[in-house]
């Protein structure tokens, strides 16, 4: 009988997970987290990306010109900091300057509030690398 001792694996594994801010991959529940730097050392999975974007769905979508609690993230790779037209930033992400590069999206939902102290995205961050990877990648595919 070892069907209930997978189970609470299992939930134990879930549970961690949820408690670092990432849900279990349905796909890969043992995947271990990736911690890398520098985000050209992955390689963005759109599909993956897409469901992923399900977390920001609450706050953002990716039409271009509608903004909710977040603006707009039609076409963020590449864009300037805080310039979606008829949103309302805070003054720390009006301030920040740059550009949304992947390096840079990649450091930001990393942990949003430590790597601009002051924005009013109150969203904890995604701890693995793999996964901000796959969300940026489908972003990109979210322009024109
Ligand atoms: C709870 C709501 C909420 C969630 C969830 C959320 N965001 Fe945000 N996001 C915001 C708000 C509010 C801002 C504006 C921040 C400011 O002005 O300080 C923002 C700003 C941004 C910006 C800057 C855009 C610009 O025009 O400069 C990016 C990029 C971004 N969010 C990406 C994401 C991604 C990707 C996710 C999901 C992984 C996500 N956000 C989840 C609320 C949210």
């Amino acid at each position: 009988m070892s069907t209930p001792k997978v189970l609470t694996t299992l939930l134990g594994a879930s549970l961690l997970a949820a408690c670092s801010g990432d849900p279990p991959r349905p796909d890969k529940p043992e995947a271990p987290v990736v911690q890398v730097a520098d985000v050209t050392q992955l390689t963005g999975d759109v599909e993956a990306g897409r469901m992923g974007f399900s977390q920001c769905r609450s706050c953002h979508t990716v039409e271009a010109g509608v903004n909710r609690v977040g603006p707009s993230l039609h076409g963020v790779v590449g864009r300037p900091v805080a310039h979606e037209a008829g949103y309302r930033y805070s003054t720390a992400m009006a301030a920040a300057g740059g550009v949304w590069d992947e390096q840079r999206l990649y450091d930001y939902l990393e942990n949003p509030r430590e790597h601009i102290v002051g924005t009013k995205m109150t969203f904890p961050g995604i701890k693995d690398g793999q996964r901000r990877a796959d969300i940026i990648a489908y972003l990109k595919t979210q322009a024109g």
